[in-house]
Formats: C-alpha cells, structure tokens, sequence
C-alpha cells in the first residue's frame, strides 16, 4: 500500500498567511501542518510515501522533512504540481510512484484524532475500487457530501448550497490504480479543476465505491476558522496526552 499526500495549491483562503509560504507548512500547535497527514498514514503503517507539493515555497518541504526520519521513514518521494488544476491533477502525478499498487491518499490539510490504521486494513481486503470516510459535520456545504439511502451513497456532491446529508467527505480517499485511468476522463469543474468528487462518482457509478464513518474528531485547516480549529483541537489532544502520561 502506497501513501500520498497531497500539499500544493495557494491556499488562497487564507491569504496573506500563504502569500509567501505553502499553506502545509504553516503551524498547527507544535508542528508544521503536514507532519499530521504524515504521520496519519504512518500510523497506519504506510511506509512508502511521496508528497505532492506546488505552489509557493515546494523546495521546503525537501529541507524540512528530508528523507523522513522524524517519522521512522527511510525515504520520502516528493514530485511537483505545476500549477493550480485541483486535487485529482495533483493525484495524477502519483501513477508513476503507485505503480500499480493500491493507495491510500491524504489531503495535506487534514487532521484527524485517531488511526485509520482499521480503515485501511479494511481496504486492503476490498478486492478493487475505491473507499472513502465520511465524518457527520455542522457545516457540510463546506466540503463534498454524500447523499445516501438505505445505508448506500447514491451520489457525491461538491459543495452543495443544500447538504443532501450531515455528511462530509474527508480528505482520506483510498484507491486502487483505476484511479488514474479515471482521472484522464474527467474535465475541469466551474472552479477550473479537475475535482476528486467526480473521481469518487465514477467509482460510484461502477458500483465500486465503499465508505466508513472516521472515528474521533477530524478537521481540514485549509480557512481561518478550520486553521483555529484545528490549533485547538491539536493542542488539547497533546494536553490530554500529557496528562495521561503523568497519571
Ligand atoms: C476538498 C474536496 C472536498 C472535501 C474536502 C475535505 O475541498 O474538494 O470534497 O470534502 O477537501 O477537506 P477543498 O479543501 O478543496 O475545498
């Protein structure tokens, strides 16, 4: 199983925080952003990982987190995004790295409180196609969100005005290599992007699309309240870690 992360973009929303920088390095308590998805997937016990970086300051991810010894790697992949094209482009240049194999993508603004390390064994089972985690939210027309009935998702939809459901779907998509065959039939969205919800749809569409509900909380830190959310939340987990430690 292959792990990806995926930290380019401008990171627009939270500009003037990202004018100079790339959002997945700004600071989320103690550490920079993406040492969380890292170490989600080493959790999970992933150990061959490349980061897709783009946008502003790309070379500092190579300075900062070199071959992946903070996190008991041996090495780390790294490619780059030229321009801005969306989430599934930037999948796009992971098929060499993949080869084949099955993978477990993590978007670079995702923070989660507990292992996926189940999640993934789950997939690991899943014959082919794809498996998706959803997490119940209060403010769904943030994010993409399923529409289920009778226990199945009929339908993803990308930011809806009205949520089908409380759902959002997470940054962590597993997939088997179809995906990149996928994404070469997908065309840009209104926003000039090749989007990982249609991605999601086409598994849907050939009835091989899979989902679980993550467990404990999970937050993107991609805007001013989520980047404020996600400190806290980071934070009091550590807090509470510590604690626990001197009990
Ligand atoms: C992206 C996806 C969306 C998903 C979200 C999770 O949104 O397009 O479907 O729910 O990540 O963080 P974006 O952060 O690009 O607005």
């Amino acid at each position: 199983m292959k792990g990806i992360v995926l930290a380019g973009g401008l990171g627009t929303r939270l500009y003037p925080l990202t004018k100079v920088t790339n959002k997945h390095l700004l600071p989320v308590y103690n550490k920079p952003m993406i040492y969380y998805p890292i170490q989600t997937l080493v959790d999970a016990g992933i150990k061959d990982i490349l980061i897709v970086t783009g946008g502003n300051s790309a070379g500092d991810f190579l300075k900062l987190l070199g071959n992946g010894r903070e996190f008991g790697l041996s090495h780390l992949s790294f490619v780059y995004q030229e321009g801005e094209s969306g989430i599934a482009d930037a999948l796009s240049l992971a098929e060499h790295f993949c080869d084949g194999d099955k993978m477990v993508v993590i978007l670079g603004d995702n923070i989660i409180e507990k292992s996926i390390k189940k999640e993934v064994e789950i997939f690991e089972k899943q014959p082919k196609g794809a498996r998706i985690l959803l997490k119940e939210v209060e403010n769904p027309e943030r994010f993409g969100v399923p529409e289920i009935k009778d226990g199945k998702i009929v339908r993803i939809i990308e930011k809806p005005k009205i949520p089908p459901s409380k759902f959002a779907v997470t940054g962590i998509y597993m997939y088997d290599s179809q995906v990149f065959d996928i994404i070469r039939t997908l065309k840009p969205s209104e926003r000039g992007e090749l989007e990982i919800t249609d991605v999601n749809n086409k598994y849907l569409e050939i009835g091989q699309l899979t989902y679980g509900i993550l467990e404990g909380w999970w937050t993107d830190a991609g805007t001013f309240d989520s980047l404020l959310r996600a400190n806290i939340l980071v934070a009091q987990k550590i807090k509470e870690e510590d604690g626990a430690q001197k009990r």
